[in-house]
């Protein structure tokens, strides 16, 4: 796939990942529409002729089914969706410390799974149908976690990448034939605010030390494999692992 030519959406560009790709593509690309639900987040976006961006909860369906379609129809179409809006969530199944409510909150699970799999669900559902509709070929580049091979104390998030993993195998048997392929990326601890917000210092640098490379990984590094897994059409159904090692 042509980056130079091709209209790339993204979820969740409002800070972190999912900003960092944002702008770097805007350099490279034809086009980026960035979906995010925070209004402050997105007014904080900069002007820019090639970027436009909806305000969108990716978690209401119909709101995505309408913000898909006029993407569509106003701008003639996605070749790319990096579905990239997540949140990290830490709750171990049971808290036997707990004063009351030990076992894992069934809301914080719903909120999870709502965002990081039902949301990739529709959002993927949607381009997929418009992109065949219009006979173009595309790419969906779905962002996991090394938590999908399961992480202590993470059963919601765990439980939503490897979930993720599984649709990228599914969605790329199911759509090559319409020359869309779907790919994830399962990034290890990144040096973003939500990877400071979400470890305490001496977990942060335990997992750093654990990683034979022995830091965190850099945005640009994770923006380098982005580019890889859109530009390389026989990179397909596979999720690339980027950890520095960690995983090995
Ligand atoms: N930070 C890391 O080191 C790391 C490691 C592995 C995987 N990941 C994954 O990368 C992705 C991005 O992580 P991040 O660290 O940049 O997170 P972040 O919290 O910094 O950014 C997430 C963005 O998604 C937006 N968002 C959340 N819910 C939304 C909704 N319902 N509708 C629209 N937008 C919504 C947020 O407003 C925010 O702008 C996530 O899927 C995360 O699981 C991150």
């Amino acid at each position: 796939m042509n980056i130079s030519a091709s209209k790339i959406l993204i979820t969740g560009g409002g800070k972190g990942i999912g900003n960092f790709i944002a702008l770097s593509l805007l350099d490279i690309a034809e086009k980026v529409f960035v979906l995010e639900n925070n209004e402050k987040l997105l007014n904080n976006l900069p002007k820019h002729a090639k970027l436009i961006s909806y305000q969108c909860d990716i978690t209401q369906p119909e709101t995505v089914e309408n913000v898909i379609k006029s993407i569509f129809d106003t701008h003639g179409g996605i070749n790319v969706c990096i579905n990239n809006a997540g949140i990290i969530h830490s709750e171990p199944l049971v808290n036997i410390l707990a004063a009351k409510d030990k076992k894992h909150s069934i809301r914080n699970w719903e909120n999870v799974i709502n965002i990081n799999l039902n949301a990739v669900f529709y959002i993927s559902a949607n381009v997929a149908e418009n992109m065949i509709k219009r006979k173009e070929k595309g790419v969906i580049v779905n962002i996991s976690s090394i938590s999908a091979q399961g992480n202590i104390g993470q059963s919601a998030y765990a439980a939503s990448k490897a979930a993720v993993e599984a649709l990228s195998k599914t969605w790329s048997k199911e759509l090559g034939m319409y020359k869309i392929r779907c790919v994830a990326i399962a990034p290890g601890f990144f040096d973003t605010p939500s990877t400071k917000a979400s470890l305490s210092e001496h977990m942060l640098s335990k997992w750093q030390n654990a990683v034979p490379i022995g830091r965190l990984g850099k945005l640009e590094e994770l923006f380098s494999a982005i580019k890889f897994v859109i530009e390389n059409d026989y990179f397909n159904g596979k999720t690339l692992s980027l950890d520095g090692g960690l995983t090995i």
